[in-house]
């Protein structure tokens, strides 16, 4: 996937064709036949073909077959976070699980409106869901961050909304949940992730790297899966039949006829030319197709099938089982019913950048916005006779289309914070060139206000990890010559990780405000943040690492837990305890007080407890009924704002060495008025409780657990669980 952005403007150019079931060839094929079930349609279609067309069909750039009236059609599409949306990292930061489902609505809408307009193909190659281990990663940003809880709600939320609901009758568009698996590396010093070699041992396997895999595959039933261009212990990830066979369908029971699988762009390729697996393409292509990879992107298949076939590499029965599973899912999308006889046809041009899915972009980019520092001068008010004065400085203060990140697609329009300012009245805003000393200029304007707005200039791309999480020494250099001038001095982080550490130790920095990428309408966001219109609530969605981290530990280290000979601090806020910024942290222009609704058991017998998946029963004081653990949030300040409810359990339980803690649960509440309270209903599963042993099996430990709200923490709940421990999942060995 090298033409990245260029893949959406592709996408749009190429005509996609729907066949035509209503005139002979395709009308005699019982693939039109209504009455018939998914799989039985798709069937009837492979029993119409010839051995050489069936070999044709395993390419992503699909021939179809002419003779059946079976249209080309292409399987790569993209739709990372659609027109209208922020990438995944910011709305990660929202929390917000029913504005990320109304997002991926207006993706799956707008998606489907091309398609429609025979402009796109059925599937996208989205979501991005590994998680997001290391901050140099270049393709960090088209993730929801670090955490595998937040991974999965996020995946809960935006496949179901991609596909057109829990277990959709007919897909609105098939969601693709990539890359699978422990993928999160590009180029890192001489390693490239076409011939990389992750090794992972069982306990990180399950614990990290496989959940949000088996979130798409077991829990949110995602049609279809991306394997990864690197090996996972010496096997490639698209020939590997123990994370496909013994663990994706075996395992987590991934088996409806449409399920299939997608090879990321060469990847099949790379397992001869890079990872050398087997000695020939034809073994290679053979190898693929036999461990459950049902699409080549790349041109191996059609070259190669043919003959390894001729070489029995690999058997009729096994490419009919690939074909099945690929013309099931179109099936299922719709893709031979006419036009009147499926729910998402009747989607159009009318339905796409409509004002709503606008509103939506803008409040999600509000909502991502975090406050890391802030001495009072934040928000920012208008004088109450004259303009106020505001020295813009820094490189992404005008910035448009880098607002979005990768993988984007076409905005209708892009407000830049100098845009956004610009629209104000009473604001004379002042920038300088690039030749101009920050520190002379704002000495000479005198401004009421300096906002430094930059990114670190070495941009993270797909095909690239940096080197730094460090500011270009010239960048903090601006800012804090500027501050000198005792001129209120706020700085907004956009773009990748990097440590703010000296904004934070700087007291004459006034406040930091974290953007990442925040879409089409981020600039306005900024503004509207940075003067009080939005209150920000936004939390971290990933750890801020001090600089020197990135030489403790190499990105080719896969482990998560401290190791003291490899050096490696640990990684994650499960196990690093030297962040710059923690996970989960964020700021408000109000202050919040929380207090756990006491609970009556304090102690549950294991043997007692439901089934993993099920929230731990807990009797409240007020309904015997509920089983969500309540927190009572008050704001006592005086600004009405949102404020993210998070809770991590930490304790005494289970192997040693132990995280710090873990998220659990989470929920936004909206708009908290000033001296109000509203009651936040968190859901803890026992799947969140339990820990991981050295095999990778999921066990529930007696001990003492504690549920910390916030960070840093307002309020604590103990309870203990007793009995013996309890495996909640056996993890397949390879
Ligand atoms: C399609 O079916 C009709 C009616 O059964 C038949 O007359 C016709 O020859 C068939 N066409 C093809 C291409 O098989
Ligand atoms: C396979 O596809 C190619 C075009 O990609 C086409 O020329 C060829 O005729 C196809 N073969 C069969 C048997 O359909
Ligand atoms: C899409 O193509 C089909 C035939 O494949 C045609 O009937 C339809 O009119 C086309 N729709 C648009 C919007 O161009
Ligand atoms: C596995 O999945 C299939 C099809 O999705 C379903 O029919 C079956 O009940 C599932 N089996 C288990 C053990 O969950
Ligand atoms: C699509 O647009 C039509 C016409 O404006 C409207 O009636 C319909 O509700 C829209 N559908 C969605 C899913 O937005
Ligand atoms: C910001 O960009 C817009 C258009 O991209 C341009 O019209 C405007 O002059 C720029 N502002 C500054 C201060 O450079
Ligand atoms: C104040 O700002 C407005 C634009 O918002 C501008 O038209 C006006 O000239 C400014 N006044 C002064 C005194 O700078
Ligand atoms: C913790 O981080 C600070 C910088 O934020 C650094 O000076 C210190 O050495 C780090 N300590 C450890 C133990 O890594
Ligand atoms: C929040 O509380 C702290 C002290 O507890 C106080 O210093 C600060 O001014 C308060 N902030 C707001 C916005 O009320
Ligand atoms: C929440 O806390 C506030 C302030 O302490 C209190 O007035 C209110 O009664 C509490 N609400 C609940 C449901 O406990
Ligand atoms: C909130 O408002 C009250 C009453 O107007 C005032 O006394 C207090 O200082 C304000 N607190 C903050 C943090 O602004
Ligand atoms: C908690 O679970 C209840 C009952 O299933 C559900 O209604 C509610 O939306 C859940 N809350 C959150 C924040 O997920």
């Amino acid at each position: 996937m090298l033409l990245t952005t260029f893949a959406v403007l592709l996408a749009s150019a190429l005509a996609h064709e729907y066949p035509d079931c209503s005139s002979e060839p395709l009308s005699n094929n019982s693939v039109c036949d209504t009455s018939l079930s998914a799989r039985e349609r798709a069937q009837a279609l492979i029993d119409a073909m010839t051995i050489q067309e069936k070999l044709n069909l395993t390419h992503n750039n699909s021939p179809g077959v002419p003779r059946l009236g079976l249209p080309t059609y292409n399987w790569w599409g993209e739709a990372l976070h659609g027109v209208a949306a922020a990438p995944a990292i910011v709305m990660a930061a929202a929390f917000d699980d029913p504005l990320i489902y109304s997002i991926g609505e207006v993706i799956s809408t707008e998606a489907r409106a091309f398609s429609n307009a025979n402009k796109s193909g059925l599937d996208y190659w989205t979501p991005n869901i590994n998680p997001f281990r290391d901050p140099r990663w270049g393709r960090g940003q088209e993730t929801p961050g670090e955490d595998t809880y937040v991974v999965k709600r996020y995946i809960e939320n935006m496949v179901t909304a991609l596909q057109g609901g829990p277990e959709p009758e007919t897909y609105k568009i098939i969601a693709t949940c990539k890359h699978y698996t422990a993928y999160d590396m590009e180029f890192w010093q001489g390693n490239t992730r076409y011939g990389y070699d992750a090794k992972v041992s069982a306990q990180d396997m399950a614990e990290y790297y496989m959940q949000p895999f088996q979130q798409c595959a077991r829990d949110t039933k995602v049609g279809s899966i991306m394997c990864a261009y690197n090996s996972v212990n010496g096997v490639p990830s698209c020939a590997n039949s123990y994370t496909i066979e013994s663990v994706l369908r075996g395992h987590w029971n991934w088996t409806a006829d449409e399920n299939y699988i997608t090879s990321d762009c060469t990847a099949i390729q790379n397992i001869y030319t890079d990872h050398h697996a087997f000695p020939d393409r034809q073994q290679t292509v053979a190898a693929a197709l036999n461990s459950g990879v049902d699409i080549d992107c790349g041109y191996y298949n059609p070259t190669f099938l043919p003959s390894a076939y001729e070489q029995g590499l690999f058997e009729e029965a096994t490419l009919d089982r690939s074909l099945l599973r690929l013309y099931t899912a179109l099936v299922k999308s719709g893709y031979f019913n006419s036009a009147e006889s499926q729910p998402w046809r009747s989607l159009g041009w009318s339905n796409v950048s409509t004002p709503e899915s606008e509103d939506l972009a803008l409040q999600i980019a509000e909502e991502g916005l975090v406050l890391l520092k802030n001495d009072g001068t934040l928000p920012l008010s208008l004088p109450s006779e004259g303009n106020l004065t505001v020295l813009l400085i820094g490189g992404w203060f005008n910035a448009t289309s880098e607002m979005q990140g990768i993988y984007a697609g076409p905005a209708r329009t892009l407000v830049s914070p100098w845009m956004a300012l610009n629209n104000m009245s009473n604001i004379n805003i002042e920038t300088i060139q690039w030749y101009e000393s920050p520190l002379i200029k704002a000495n000479e304007l005198q401004p009421d206000v300096i906002v430094w707005i930059d990114a670190t200039h070495e941009g993270a791309e797909e095909t690239a990890d940096r080197n730094t999480i460090k500011w270009d020494l010239m960048q903090p250099d601006a800012v804090e010559s500027v501050a000198t001038t005792g001129i209120p001095t706020v700085v907004v982080h956009m773009g990748e990780q990097c440590d703010d550490s000296m904004f934070f130790s700087n007291a004459n920095v006034s406040a930091v405000l974290w953007a990442g990428y925040p879409g089409m309408f981020g600039g306005q966001a900024i503004i509207n943040t940075l003067f009080g219109e939005v209150a920000p609530a936004g939390r971290m969605p990933i750890t801020q690492y001090p600089t020197n981290y990135v030489n403790e530990v190499a990105m080719t280290d896969m482990g998560l837990r401290p190791d003291s000979e490899t050096g490696n601090p640990g990684r994650t806020y499960k196990w690093y305890d030297n962040a710059t910024v923690e996970f989960g942290f964020g700021l408000h222009y109000t202050n919040f007080t929380a207090e756990i609704i006491a609970v009556e058991t304090t102690s549950f017998d294991i043997a007692q407890l439901p089934h993993a998946r099920r929230p731990l029963p807990l009797p409240s004081r007020r309904s015997s009924s509920t089983s969500s653990l309540e927190v009572n949030v008050t704001n006592t300040g005086n600004t009405t704002s949102d404020y993210v409810a998070l809770a991590f359990v930490a304790g005494e339980y289970g192997p040693e060495p132990r995280p710090r803690k873990s998220l659990v649960a989470y929920q936004r509440l909206k708009g908290v008025e000033s001296g109000a309270s509203q009651t936040g209903a968190l859901n803890i599963t026992l799947g969140a409780l339990a820990r991981y042993d050295v095999s990778g099996n999921e066990i529930l430990y007696p001990g003492s657990y504690r549920i910390q709200i916030d960070v840093p923490v307002l309020a604590t709940w103990e309870f203990e669980l007793t009995g013996a421990e309890t495996v909640l999942d056996h993890w397949p060995q390879s």
